[in-house]
């Protein structure tokens, strides 16, 4: 099932936003004028990576980041390159756009 996670104009490259649905947590970055979504999870420990909410890049933008460890993951592929994790990946997530808002498929439990 489709679940809406934010309006296509709420986020300028850069910014990210996040959901919680079905027990599981996800979030989508806004990078370049394309979209990528991911599982808010990260494949070392399987905590969410946001300590602030929807902070996910590192400041310049050009990474997704985990906030307790650092770990450093390809924003287009979801690759750990630096940290406990390198060479595994976040989990993506399909996703449409649906009447003006980014919708990720949440499988259920
Ligand atoms: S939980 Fe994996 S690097 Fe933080």
């Amino acid at each position: 099932m489709y679940h809406a996670i934010c309006n296509v104009d709420q986020l300028s490259n850069g910014e990210c936003a996040s959901l919680e649905a079905q027990d599981s947590a996800f979030f989508v970055v806004r990078y370049n004028d394309q979209w990528f979504a991911y599982k808010n999870a990260c494949p070392h420990l399987g905590l969410s990576l946001d300590f602030v909410p929807n902070q996910f890049l590192v400041p310049d933008k050009s990474m997704i980041q985990c906030s307790s460890h650092g770990a450093l993951f390809e924003i287009e592929t979801g690759e750990c390159l630096a940290g406990p994790c390198t060479g595994q990946s976040l989990q993506k997530v399909p996703f449409e756009i649906q009447q003006g808002q980014v919708c990720i498929l949440v499988q259920n439990a």
